[in-house]
């Protein structure tokens, strides 16, 4: 049987037996342990675990915020291990997006100019810029709030500024570390129905996130235990069954 998403064709991401550690003088402590994975362009994959368990580690390295300690890593066929750091800067501004749990706009910036900022980043021309995040604006509905600063705002339209910034240069990955995490449950739905629309228009999204059920906005969960893969399982839809 053929996946009916074409995308899924395209390996996105392909770690092979990935280890992240840290050295002291007598003991090497593994944070992740052979790590083997593969995700492919369009998929909404959730990472869950124990607090602890590498979570955040292993999502660091995927969105090529931390290297791993040993292991090789394909993102979009380039081998990440090897490239020169300039060349891994430029695949990072290209094709991913972050959403953390605390938001981490900043703070002297307004709405507007935070979501600017990775298009600024990306050297887009101006008029081009203006263009893009009007229609962000627009689509989160914050025109009226574009010259307010985070602390003005809630912590839900933090996370839509939060969310709006990480998808400004349209980057083919969105990774979010609990992206609900401070968010009342109301809140946390919206964040999520957005995720499953951005999905739905073909951006591969990988969250951590401690609750099921935002769990089951995705395809696919992937349950770390002390620094491995103990389970990786599809998430079977009705309409996919009856399909
Ligand atoms: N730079 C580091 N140095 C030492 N230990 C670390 C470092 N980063 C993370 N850890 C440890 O690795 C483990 C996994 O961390 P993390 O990936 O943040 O877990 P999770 O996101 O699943 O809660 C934790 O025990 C944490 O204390
Ligand atoms: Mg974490």
């Amino acid at each position: 049987m053929k996946f009916s998403q074409t995308l899924h064709d395209i390996i996105m991401i392909k770690l092979i037996d990935i280890d992240k550690f840290v050295q002291s003088r007598f003991k090497k402590t593994f944070i992740l342990k052979g790590i083997d994975l593969e995700i492919a362009e369009g998929e909404f994959v959730t990472i869950m675990g124990p607090s602890g368990a590498g979570k955040s580690t292993l999502l660091n390295i995927i969105g090529l915020l931390d290297p791993p300690s040993a292991g090789e890593y394909y993102l979009l066929d380039q081998p990440v291990h090897k490239l020169k750091e300039r060349q891994r800067s430029d695949l990072q501004k290209h094709t991913i997006g972050y959403v953390f749990q605390a938001y981490h706009l900043i703070d002297e910036l307004t709405v507007y100019e935070n979501i600017e900022t990775p298009l600024l980043y990306q050297n887009m021309p101006g008029k081009q810029r203006k263009a893009r995040v009007a229609e962000l604006l627009d689509r989160f509905q914050m025109v009226a709030k574009k010259d307010l600063f985070p602390e003005q705002l809630s912590g839900g339209q933090q996370q839509l500024v939060g969310v709006a910034r990480a998808i400004a240069g349209k980057p083919r990955l969105l990774l979010a570390d609990e992206p609900t995490g401070n968010l009342h449950s109301e809140q946390g739905k919206e964040v999520m129905e957005l995720f499953k629309q951005l999905n739905k228009e073909g951006m591969t999204i990988i969250q951590v996130t401690h609750s099921e059920e935002n769990a089951q906005y995705g395809e696919r969960i992937i349950r770390i235990v002390d620094g491995a893969i103990e389970k990786d399982e599809r998430i079977v839809k009705e309409k996919e069954q009856e399909a």
